[in-house]
């Protein structure tokens, strides 16, 4: 077991998955010593090499921000999603256990099919696309495989280091005359540098499952247009995807307390991303 006196940044030793990624990259930042491996270091599907590194290094606390993201891909390519999002998790927690690691992972929104007013931690999911099936598939092999782990449920990310919505906004505003974007999709956006200085903060914090996310809800019409100028509403029977979306999949969190506004996060990212 880790002991609550040992678990002060900076004094424990930790360990991230995933280091190349969006939020994986903030985590570094906040965790300047960690010992971090990115996809091509080391592929969290092969499980004898994931013990391996756990074993080798004996960190305090694994951080696992590895994932397959592609929402309306893993439609397709259901096996490579459940072997990265499902299974690896599993191998990771077993890896834990074995020297009393904790582990800290992120699942998702997208866990839950989006048709109730906002959800609680101890709400049942249940995914309604391939992602979010996978996703669920990983808190259940690490519930099996250890009982000393963190799952924080996000959703939305935007962050400086990857691919995101906010980006992309940006990049077609100035192509067209007008951007067009769903606006009967609800969640919670969050802000990937918030979520890793979030991660350290509730590191000793009971084990379970928790919901982390920027306050506030919207659209993504809405989160558009505090991007944009020249965002324009439509509905998600107008913009068909390969993957079906939960429409309000809102995570609602009862045990830690509640980070900025998600509009005050936007500002931040949009002053620190400025060129
Ligand atoms: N993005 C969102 O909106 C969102 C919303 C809710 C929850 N989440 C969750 O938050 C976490 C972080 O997401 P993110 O947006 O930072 O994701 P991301 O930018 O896509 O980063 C994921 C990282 O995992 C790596 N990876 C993929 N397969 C791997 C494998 N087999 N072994 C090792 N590394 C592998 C990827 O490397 P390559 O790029 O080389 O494949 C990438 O560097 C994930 O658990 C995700 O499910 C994300």
């Amino acid at each position: 077991m880790v002991h609550r006196q040992q678990m002060v940044v900076g004094t424990i030793k930790v360990m991230i998955f995933g280091a190349g990624g969006m939020l994986g990259k903030d985590l570094c930042e906040v965790f300047p010593d960690a010992i971090s491996f990115t996809h091509n270091e080391l592929d969290i599907t092969n499980r004898l090499l994931v013990i391996g590194a756990i074993l080798d290094n004996s960190p305090d606390v694994v951080i696992n921000a590895a994932a397959y993201t592609m929402v309306d891909q893993a439609e397709d390519e259901n096996e490579l999603a459940f072997e990265v999002n499902g299974y690896a998790p599993g191998h990771i927690a077993e890896g834990c256990s074995q020297i009393g690691a904790k582990l800290i992972h992120y699942s998702t929104d997208y866990v839950f099919e989006g048709t109730k007013q906002g959800y609680i931690e101890s709400d049942n999911p249940n995914p309604i696309n391939a992602y979010g099936k996978s996703k669920l598939r990983g808190e259940q092999e690490i519930a099996k495989n250890t009982d000393n782990f963190i799952i924080i449920r996000t959703s939305w990310l935007f962050g400086k280091n990857g691919k995101n919505f906010v980006d992309t906004m940006l990049r077609l505003s100035p192509q067209m005359e007008k951007v067009k974007v769903v606006n009967d999709q609800f969640g919670r956006p969050t802000y990937t540098a918030d979520l890793a200085r979030k991660t350290a903060e509730i590191i000793d914090m009971e084990p379970g499952i928790y919901h982390i996310t920027n306050n506030g809800i919207c659209s993504w019409y809405e989160f558009a247009s505090a991007a944009i100028k020249n965002a324009t509403p439509c509905t998600s029977n107008e913009y068909p995807t390969k993957a079906e979306r939960p429409l309000y999949s809102i995570l609602n969190n009862t045990k830690t307390t509640q980070m900025r506004h998600w509009k005050e996060a936007l500002n931040a990212y949009l002053k620190e991303t400025k060129t």
